[in-house]
């Protein structure tokens, strides 16, 4: 696999786990990183929350030593509040990378102008980037989505690049797509010509034939791969795999999918952040692929504790 470089970090690859909120907690981006991300990214966070409440913000088990290097997401509209949290964040935490949110489409975000409501402004967009390129000394990248409009798209790639970013990531669907249809490469293809940063390509990236189309019809430095992990942070081996030697990677995806669960159950628990209802939504989700999951799910949820809850994982294999 190639190395990656952002900025002044070398990273093994180029394949990158998605941030997603309330899925991708430091236990998920463990198993991710074990299997071969070498770059993760926190959910995004609220750059006003971080002003406002600072320490109280910092969730337990945001990160720690072992993720390095990771990339901490922040959400936010102002320049100064944005600089400010990212301040806080960099000297409690020092990631590699602050990445500005700037494609999320949730109602909720969009409403505070946050997200994906921010692209309809390069202007403030400019002023978010270099504000926080200038201010801080973490290197910046931002993730996009597109619109209908390449040349539209393209203004906003160049308006990050030139504000100091030093990565950007294309999400190709628009913000009215929100998760349906499908993500097209073309931007990030257009977008890899004009600008001389790292550019990292995401969507619909499901395994390795995808994962290859995706580098070579983008020229794109790198991946990002967000739905396809959840429940299967394997594919991250899958993938290498398939980049490094042009064939599937044998595996028992069944008993690989219950051995990664049961590993995140550790892995929450080290990291002090077991919650029974994340546990129960990622328990549902690792039956991804698995025979009669429909079924299986069933019986998760039934299950009102933990016990019972990795009772079901456990038998998935053999049906019991
Ligand atoms: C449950 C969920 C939560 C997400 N949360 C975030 C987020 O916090 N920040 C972000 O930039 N994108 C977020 N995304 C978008 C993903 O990072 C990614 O861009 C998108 O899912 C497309 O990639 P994929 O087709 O590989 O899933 C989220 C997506 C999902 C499904």
């Amino acid at each position: 696999m190639p190395n990656m470089k952002i900025a002044n970090l070398t990273l093994p690859n180029n394949l990158f786990l998605a941030p997603m909120a309330n899925v991708t907690n430091l236990a998920f981006r463990m198993l991710c990183k074990k299997y071969g991300a070498s770059l993760t990214y926190s959910e995004m966070i609220s750059a006003d929350a971080v002003v406002q409440q600072g320490e109280k913000t910092m969730q337990r088990g945001l990160t720690c030593e072992d993720e390095r290097p990771f990339c901490i997401q922040i959400f936010g509209n102002s320049p100064n509040t944005m600089t400010e949290a990212a301040l806080i964040l960099e000297e409690t935490y020092r990631p590699a990378i602050i990445d500005v949110n700037l494609g999320c489409p949730a109602p909720l975000i969009v409403r505070q102008e946050c997200g994906s409501a921010l692209l309809r402004s390069p202007s403030l967009v400019h002023d978010i980037v270099s504000h926080l390129a200038d201010n801080i000394s973490t290197p910046v990248s931002a993730k996009i989505r597109v619109f209908d409009d390449m040349e539209k798209t393209l203004e906003i790639a160049r308006t990050i690049e030139d504000a100091g970013a030093y990565a950007i990531t294309v999400h190709g669907r628009t913000r009215e797509q929100m998760y349906s249809g499908t993500s097209s490469l073309e931007y990030a293809k257009a977008i890899k010509k004009e600008l001389s940063i790292p550019v990292i390509a995401n969507g619909d990236i499901k395994d390795g034939e995808s994962a290859k189309h995706a580098l070579e019809y983008t020229g794109c430095d790198g991946l990002m791969i967000g739905r396809a992990a959840i429940g299967h942070p394997y594919i991250f081996r899958q993938v290498s795999h398939y980049l490094e030697n042009g064939e599937s990677l044998e595996f028992d995806h069944c008993n690989q999918q219950v051995s990664d669960f049961m590993e995140y159950i550790e892995l929450v628990e080290k990291y002090g952040i077991f919650s029974l209802g994340d546990i129960k939504a990622q328990s549902k989700a690792f039956t991804k692929g698995v025979a009669g999951s429909r079924h299986i799910r069933e019986k998760l949820n039934e299950a009102k504790t933990i016990g019972s809850i990795i009772d079901v994982i456990n038998g998935m294999c053999d049906g019991t």
